[in-house]
């Protein structure tokens, strides 16, 4: 992981500076810090500044496609329009649709609504109607590099309390973000998530969380929100994931359509909503690179 690497050879990451003036001090730190028996990052999970600048082009096309969904997704649209409309956007700007055919996934983004949680398939018989609420969950790949979020739409008038989810859910990926920083813990992260959904009166879905990203769709750190402060994974500059919790209104409990094996519904019945953003962990802090 860390291996051996001499101070004036030109430093792993591709930078071309020598090794001492350029990753060397992080190694020692990630190193240490690994002695002190905390989970840290591989090199492989730390983006070099090429890389990032690749995956950048990749969250470019995702929020390029989210921005004009914004504008357009309204009552009386099916989400088969949706998906067609992420497939035409992506494809024309000379990307690929990350979700379609991955694992199997029949579609080009996913369309969960109201008590569906996630990985909800596009179809032409799901007509929006006042009153619901919508994730849309888009990834793409461009040149081989990946980006994912999602964004929540209210359809016409959506109830208070429908309305209230969406905003606490958006508020817990931001009580998140504010937690990422160099040399924390995804733990500090998480637990923020965490708290903020149940100091609300919401459950936080357990089984499905967030992911590396960048290089490949899913990658390493398997990202959760039932995790606490100074636990999980150390968070080093370079490492890129996403914070994308799945927030109930009801219990957390849910369960997977067995007849497609993607869509994920809530056990109650009750609304789920999710916010995804994609950060990266910087020097001073985060930057977020997707949302
Ligand atoms: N975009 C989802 C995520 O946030 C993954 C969906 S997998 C798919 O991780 F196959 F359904 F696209
Ligand atoms: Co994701």
């Amino acid at each position: 992981m860390f291996g051996k690497i001499g101070r004036n050879d030109l430093c792993w990451c591709g930078s071309g500076r020598k090794y001492k003036v350029c990753h060397e001090q992080l190694d020692r730190k990630v190193r240490s810090m690994r002695m002190l028996g905390h989970e840290v990052p591989g090199r492989e999970m730390l983006k070099t500044p090429e890389q990032i600048e690749r995956i950048r082009e990749s969250c470019r096309i995702n929020i390029t496609v989210l921005d004009y969904l914004e504008g357009h997704i309204r009552e009386g649209m099916n989400t088969a329009e949706i998906d067609r409309i992420v497939y035409d956007m992506t494809t024309d700007m000379g990307g690929i649709p990350a979700p379609l055919n991955f694992e199997g996934y029949p579609y080009s983004v996913c369309t969960s609504l109201n008590n569906q949680v996630c990985h909800g398939f596009p179809s032409d018989k799901v007509v929006l109607k006042e009153g619901d609420i919508l994730n849309v969950d888009c990834s793409t790949v461009f040149n081989g590099y990946f980006s994912d979020s999602s964004r929540m739409f209210c359809i016409g008038e959506v109830s208070a309390e429908k309305k209230r989810l969406v905003q606490i859910t958006k508020e817990c990926v931001e009580r998140g973000l504010g937690e990422v920083r160099p040399w924390g813990f995804l733990g500090d992260m998480g637990q923020a998530v965490h708290d903020h959904a149940y100091e609300n009166g919401y459950t936080v879905v357990e089984e499905i969380g967030g992911h590396g990203v960048g290089l490949a769709f899913h990658e390493e750190p398997w990202v959760s929100y039932h995790s606490r402060r100074g636990e999980e994974m150390l968070l080093v500059p370079g490492m890129i994931f996403t914070i994308e919790p799945m927030v109930n209104m009801g219990g957390a409990e849910i369960y997977v359509d067995e007849d497609n094996g993607w869509e994920v519904y809530t056990e109650d019945g009750l609304p789920s909503a999710q916010w995804e953003i994609m950060v990266l962990v910087t020097e001073e802090g985060s930057e977020v690179l997707c949302w």
